[in-house]
């Protein structure tokens, strides 16, 4: 099949590369042309495992293509994927001004019937409302149909979740143009699971919500594991041995960042409440992480008794997550901005993100420091060299923002571990 592909963020760009490499014909497409020739030169935009390889080889073997021109990537294509952005809008809503911009350009571009495949979060209604001004707007005598695919895609794990992701969505009005859709995947061995087109995209937002309340749930374990001088780690193990709940995003830690959850249930809550349904877990879920980050610079300040100023604080990862280079929404600005207004004199260090106060290694970043802040969960710092670490730094404290080190090994070495949910009585 020939799919053109309008955005080429983390969402069209892996999808466009599977499409690709499954055997279609794709031009993805964005306005950004310095981006476009770097893409088409085989130079991944993004930091994402096994993706640089797949976007070679589809490009070598001129199935995969990359340009700033919609009508050329249009011609003949069978289906149409949006993957635009759709920001946090002023109030929490989801801005689509991108979505109805692509929309427009697809109703006065398309001269033969096609398909919109719509892959962006949007809030339902929105398919029903990009198919009425597709078809309002356009400019031939052509069939416009619209289906909803949402994305389930992880960052650092996007490739492999595109391939063996759990499931795919489709949400559509017309049964043909459902079907095209089974076909386009027909390669993948994946569940379908076909709803209508409101369904669809809901389904996005319900289990986005769901996994961030589950994060903050634990968030919320955790603080009471410290008051009560419980494991929040074993906690969680014990509770994910019940196949019920189950043990996926259930690790305690400073609470989610990224471009995903903040906007996703920002998006979701604004919705119910114009609904006069509010969904009222989901904003106290909401809450409690905005509270998770400024309860871990709390338990420093503690620690120091206040007395941060010209303490020498080392902060391991920038990156919302690990295996990702991205910083939206990520707590390590916040921690570090906190610091810096105490007067702690921060030093930094990412495997792949560089910033104003970045150090070249880890062992430059930890030397001499008074306390050494594990902020992203990197494999690099968890197979790190710490027998030199622990000769390096000025004190051996770790306040480690993820319950990713080995406490009681660092604790017979003699380091004060500092973790979340992890205070003994
Ligand atoms: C999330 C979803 O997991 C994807 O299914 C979805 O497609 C994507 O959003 C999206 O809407 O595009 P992503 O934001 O890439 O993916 O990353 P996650 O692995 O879900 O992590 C999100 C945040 O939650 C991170 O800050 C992570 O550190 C935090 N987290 C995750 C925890 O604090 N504890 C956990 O147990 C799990």
């Amino acid at each position: 099949m020939k799919v053109a592909v309008v955005g080429t963020g983390y969402v069209g760009l892996v999808t466009g590369t599977l499409l690709a490499e499954i055997g279609h014909h794709v031009t993805c497409i964005d306005l950004d042309e310095a981006k476009i020739n770097q893409l088409q030169s085989g130079v991944p935009t993004i930091y994402e495992p096994g993706l640089e390889e797949l976007l070679v080889t589809n490009i070598e073997q001129n199935k995969l293509n990359f340009t700033t021109n919609h009508a050329e990537a249009f011609q003949n294509a069978d289906i149409i994927l949006l993957a635009v952005g759709t920001p946090k809008g002023t109030n929490g809503e989801a801005d689509l001004s991108y979505i109805q911009a692509a929309a427009k350009t697809i109703a006065t571009t398309v001269k033969e019937d096609v398909v919109v495949m719509i892959k962006s979060t949007v809030p339902p209604g929105t398919n029903d409302q990009v198919e009425r001004l597709i078809r309002q707007q356009l400019v031939h005598n052509v069939t416009v149909d619209v289906v909803s695919n949402p994305e389930f895609l992880r960052e650092g794990h996007a490739v492999e979740d595109a391939f063996h992701g759990d499931r795919i969505v489709i949400g559509s009005e017309k049964t043909d143009a459902g079907e095209l859709m089974t076909k386009l995947y027909e390669k993948l061995d994946m569940p379908i699971l076909h709803t209508n087109r409101r369904s669809a995209e809901m389904i996005k937002y319900a289990a986005n919500a769901f996994l961030a309340v589950k994060i903050s749930y634990i968030n919320e374990i955790a603080s009471l594991c410290d008051a009560i001088g419980a494991d929040v780690s074993d906690v969680a193990d014990g509770m994910g041995m019940d196949h019920r709940i189950g043990r996926a995003f259930l690790n305690a830690g400073i609470g989610y960042g990224g471009s995903c959850f903040p906007k996703d249930t920002d998006a979701i809550a604004h919705l119910a409440k114009e609904q006069n349904t509010p969904l009222t877990i989901v904003e106290s879920a909401i809450d409690t992480n905005r509270k998770q980050r400024q309860k871990f610079i709390n338990k420093m300040d503690r620690y120091f008794g206040s007395q941060l100023t010209n303490k020498k604080i080392a902060i391991l990862g920038l990156a919302f997550k690990p295996n990702t280079d991205d910083l939206r929404e990520a707590p390590s600005l916040e921690i570090i901005d906190a610091l810096e207004t105490k007067g702690a004199i921060v030093s930094v260090y990412d495997p792949i993100i560089t910033h104003p106060k970045s150090a070249t290694s880890i062992i430059e970043c930890v030397t001499e420091a008074d306390a050494i802040v594990l902020v992203t969960e990197w494999q690099d710092f968890i197979t790190a060299d710490w027998p030199t670490i622990t000769k390096t730094v000025a004190e051996k404290l770790i306040f480690d923002g993820r319950n990713a080190l080995p406490a009681s090994r660092l604790q017979q070495e003699g380091w004060t571990y500092i973790g979340i949910g992890k205070e003994r009585k």
